[in-house]
């Protein structure tokens, strides 16, 4: 149990499985009070219930506005404040070739993945405008800073929510609110289980999916994002604002293998040993 958040209020999207439910975890650990927001009651209630008087659910549909309100009035109600929204609700949504994707999913995709953040930001503003203090960390994603790491209508709205994130921070820094954003790479949860086996809680075969394509040789889990988004919370991240922070093992670094692989399997042998 540490102190990073003591007295600190935060509303987590999507907070009750998988990343979301792994910060709500985090949070509560470091001394927040949490309103878990997500459209999954029975898993979001039983969580609220575990954590007893530092968590509280409320069923939200992120790409409501009214749901997003409420979430946000339910912190000020309950805890007094909000310190820290997280726009992390998700879904993989739209897939297949971009000949094929149908004007309704790409809509329905966006409207959770980027109308979600946006709404998630207006009110969370709302409230800490008026209080000149607070962090908004919205989940971006690998997808949001290259292409082909993702479905079309998914790409597209994670690097709007990258963009939205620097457009915000811009505005809001003069009131003191902090606005970032997290790039996970593939983390072992119900949605890469889902995507990688078909079956939401096979996280075995997952992790050793996740693993062979992790350059550290890792599988990432929901914890590595929530520290992250933990740090962008808290006053250590104090004069940080408008960044995006890959948290990818490496993932992203390059396409191809590195000169250090490609000079221990003797490929550029010679190029290695000329004196620079
Ligand atoms: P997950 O599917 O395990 O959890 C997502 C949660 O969001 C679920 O509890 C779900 O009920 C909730 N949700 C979905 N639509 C909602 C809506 N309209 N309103 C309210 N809640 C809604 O997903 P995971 O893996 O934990 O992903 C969380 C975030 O991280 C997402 O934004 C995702 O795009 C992002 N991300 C995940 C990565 C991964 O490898 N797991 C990689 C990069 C980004």
């Amino acid at each position: 149990m540490g102190e990073r958040l003591k007295g600190r209020v935060a509303v987590v999207t999507g907070g009750a499985r998988g990343i979301g439910e792994g910060t709500v975890r985090r949070f509560v650990e470091e001394g927040a009070s949490v309103i878990i927001s997500d459209l999954q009651a029975e898993a979001g209630e039983a969580l609220a219930r575990e954590l007893c008087a530092a968590a509280r659910f409320i069923r939200t549909d992120v790409t409501r506005e009214e749901d997003v309100a409420a979430a946000v009035d339910l912190a000020v109600r309950e805890f007094g404040r909000l310190d820290c929204m997280i726009n992390n609700a998700g879904i993989v949504g739209a897939i297949g070739s971009i000949k094929d994707t149908s004007v309704k999913a790409w809509d329905a995709t966006i409207a959770v993945l980027l109308r979600g953040v946006f709404l998630g930001m207006k009110h969370a503003a709302r409230v800490m405008i008026p209080q000149q203090s607070g962090s908004i960390v919205s989940l971006a994603s690998t997808a949001g800073v290259m292409g082909g790491l993702g479905p079309h209508a998914y790409t597209a709205a994670k690097h709007a929510v990258v963009g939205l994130t620097k457009s915000v921070a811009s505005e809001l820094g003069q009131h003191h609110i902090r606005v970032n954003a997290v790039a996970p790479g593939n983390i072992v949860t119900p949605l890469t289980a889902d995507v990688v086996t078909g079956d939401p809680a096979n996280y075995g075969v997952t992790e050793e999916a996740i693993r062979v394509m992790s350059p550290l040789g890792i599988a990432g889990f929901p914890i590595d994002i929530a520290n992250a988004l933990l740090y962008f919370a808290s006053d250590e991240a104090r004069y940080v604002t408008g960044h995006t922070l890959v948290v990818d093992a490496g993932q992203t670094t390059g396409a191809t293998p590195s000169m250090f692989h490609l000079m221990d399997a003797g490929i550029i042998r010679e190029a290695g040993r000329r004196d620079l």
